[in-house]
C-alpha cells in the first residue's frame, strides 16, 4: 500500500481551501504584500488551492488547468524581496495556527514552502 499523502493526511481540498483563504486575508492586511497583489484575489485564491493541491501530493488541478507551474517565472512581474518572502510565510504560518493545522504535517509543509519561497525571490530590497 502506497504512503498517504499530505494532501490526505491534513484533509484533502477543503482543508486546503480553508487554509488559502484564511492566508489570502492575511495577505490583504500585510503592508509589505497587499502593494503587489491584486485588489480581488478570488483568481488568485482559486488558483492557489489548485496549486497547494498538487504541491501536497493531490490531483494536478493546477496543471490541468493552467499547464506547467513555472513559478519563478510566473513571479517575475512582481518585485519578490527577501522581506516580501519572509512576510508570505509568516502569512502563511499565520493561517496554518487559525486552522490548528496538525504536526508533523504542518512542519514539513512549512519546510517545503519555505523552499519555495526562497527560491520565488527576484529582486534585491526596494
Ligand atoms: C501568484 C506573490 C510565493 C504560488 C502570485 C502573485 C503574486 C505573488 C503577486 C500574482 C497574483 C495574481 O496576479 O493573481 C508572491 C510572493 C511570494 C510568493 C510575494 C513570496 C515569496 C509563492 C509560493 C508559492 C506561490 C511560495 C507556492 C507555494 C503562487 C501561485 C500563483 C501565485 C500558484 C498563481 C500563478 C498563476 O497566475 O497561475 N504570487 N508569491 N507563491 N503564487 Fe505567489
Amino acid at each position: 500500500q502506497n504512503k498517504e499523502t499530505l494532501y490526505e493526511t491534513i484533509g484533502g481540498f477543503s482543508r486546503v481551501e480553508r487554509l488559502v483563504d484564511i492566508f489570502y486575508s492575511n495577505v490583504k492586511e500585510h503592508s509589505a504584500l497587499y502593494p503587489i497583489f491584486p485588489a480581488d484575489l478570488t483568481e488568485t485564491a482559486r488558483k492557489q488551492k489548485q496549486f497547494l493541491t498538487q504541491f501536497l501530493g493531490g490531483p494536478s488541478l493546477y496543471t490541468d488547468e493552467h499547464g506547467h507551474p513555472r513559478l519563478r517565472a510566473r513571479h517575475l512581474p512582481f518585485p519578490i524581496t527577501r522581506t516580501r518572502a519572509i512576510a508570505w510565510l509568516s502569512c502563511m504560518e499565520d493561517a496554518m495556527d487559525e486552522i490548528d493545522l496538525e504536526e508533523p504535517a504542518r512542519e514539513e509543509i512549512m519546510q517545503r514552502l519555505s523552499q519555495t519561497a526562497q527560491h520565488m525571490i527576484n529582486t534585491a530590497e526596494d
